[in-house]
């Protein structure tokens, strides 16, 4: 009989995946199913960033190369940090991995020894915790509010902090929340960080391109130059150009991280797909033009969002500053009945029988690390998202 490791024992699969496959399974079943689980832009991947993909297969790019990337793409990194958020690095400085998800995992693995803490602030992606697990390490959970913004109090960083703290990660704009740190916000944080010098920071810039209204992105190495020496700069295509099947993510951070990143793929992974990398090289070189219009297709489909939840009864909605999450409360429908004549315990009650009754598929917000909440994802159709919140306005109408 197999027995999974004691290490992967600590591990639960992706509640996020799990959510999606649910969805897509009912789906094939024929049910009329709306997925607002999947953490995925909605459009395609842009026509010349395909077509550099389709020259690299042409003109032979299709062997093995670094293991941590190639020179082309590494210097267009340094061109995206140094022209977007005044940073510099050299390309010794930066990491390619197989996706955003494994530059975070090639760094924790690279340098987490067993007992060692990461702090994480909740609600956090799905993946943080479970991946400090598997790389030997204790994640440890700093509670944000809904009324402070889904933001980590620099107050409560610091508690957080002991001897054995080795990372910070942080995630501006948010996934669930769509919470996005101001340089003021960050400022504060930082002002933390210098006094503990032990404490490395991981700050996860996915979301970076999406940001709505005036909201000015800002990244912490940036803020705080002192913290340049300790910090884990991570960003990627897969959002900001719509290519999450490509599967690469990047980070700058001090060399000597770098390359103990580069030796953990050099024995498991090796390089991420050439073609996708020479595709990223197009995405970060070519055009940005399409950007700025996006997230404001974004900020409409937010807006729209944010607008008809609130007008559900028992919901109250946030209004984010990015990324294309909304992470709604449903403290309102704790403790009542369900339209099917079940009970509504807990935020997971809430989305499987928001699934069973409507069929939309939500996360809830357990699977963040903070409850009583779900997270929906806006990036579909307007038509999807007005169909799908309006059965959600049916269902927390029909809940007694
Ligand atoms: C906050 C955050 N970080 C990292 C990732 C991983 O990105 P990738 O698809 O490039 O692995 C995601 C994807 O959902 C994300 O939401």
């Amino acid at each position: 009989m197999f027995v999974q490791s004691a290490q992967l024992a600590r591990v639960k699969p992706s509640a996020t995946l799990a959510a999606d496959a649910k969805a897509r399974e009912l789906k094939a079943q024929g049910k009329d199913v709306i997925s607002l689980a999947a953490g995925e832009p909605d459009f395609d991947t842009p026509d010349n960033i395909k077509e550099a993909a389709i020259r690299a297969i042409r003109d032979g790019k299709t062997k093995y190369t670094n293991v941590d990337g190639i020179p082309e793409l590494k210097e267009a990194i340094c061109g995206k940090f140094k022209r977007e958020n005044g940073l510099s690095y050299a390309p010794a400085q930066i990491n390619v991995s197989p996706g955003g998800k494994a530059v975070i995992y090639n760094a924790m693995v690279a340098s987490l020894n067993p007992g060692d803490e990461v702090v994480i602030p909740t609600p956090y992606w799905v993946s943080y915790p479970d991946m400090v697990r598997l790389a030997g390490g204790e994640p440890r959970f700093v509670a944000t509010r809904a009324e402070t913004g889904f933001k980590m109090q620099a107050a409560d960083l610091e508690a957080a902090i002991t001897p054995r703290t080795k990372w910070l990660i942080l995630n501006s704009p948010s996934n669930p929340s769509g919470a996005a740190y101001s340089r003021a916000e960050l400022r504060g944080l930082a002002d933390v960080l210098v006094r503990h010098p032990q404490v490395w920071v991981l700050t996860d810039d996915m979301y970076e391109h999406l940001v709505f209204g005036d909201f000015e992105f800002a990244t912490i190495a940036q803020v705080e130059p002192a913290l340049y020496e300790r910090t884990l700069t991570m960003n990627g295509v897969s959002k900001a150009y719509a290519m999450t099947g490509w599967r690469i993510g990047y980070a700058g951070g001090p060399e000597p991280l770098i390359k103990a990143m580069a030796k953990v793929m050099s024995q498991t992974t090796s390089n991420p797909s050439s073609i996708s990398q020479w595709a990223s090289v197009e995405a970060l070189n070519g055009p940005q033009s399409f950007i700025k219009p996006n997230a404001k297709l974004f900020e409409e489909r937010r807006d729209l969002v944010v607008s008809m939840l609130n007008q559900a009864k028992g919901l109250h909605c946030p209004t984010p500053a990015g990324a294309f999450y909304v992470y709604p409360s449903v403290e309102g429908l704790i403790g009542k009945t369900a339209p099917s004549g079940k009970a509504i315990g807990c935020d997971e009650d809430f989305a499987n029988e928001l699934l069973d009754s409507e069929s939309v598929a939500v996360v809830f917000g357990a699977a963040f690390g903070l409850s009583p909440f779900f997270r929906i994802s806006y990036a579909t159709s307007n038509a999807s998202l007005e169909d799908a919140c309006g059965r959600i306005q049916r269902f927390c109408g029909q809940v007694r």
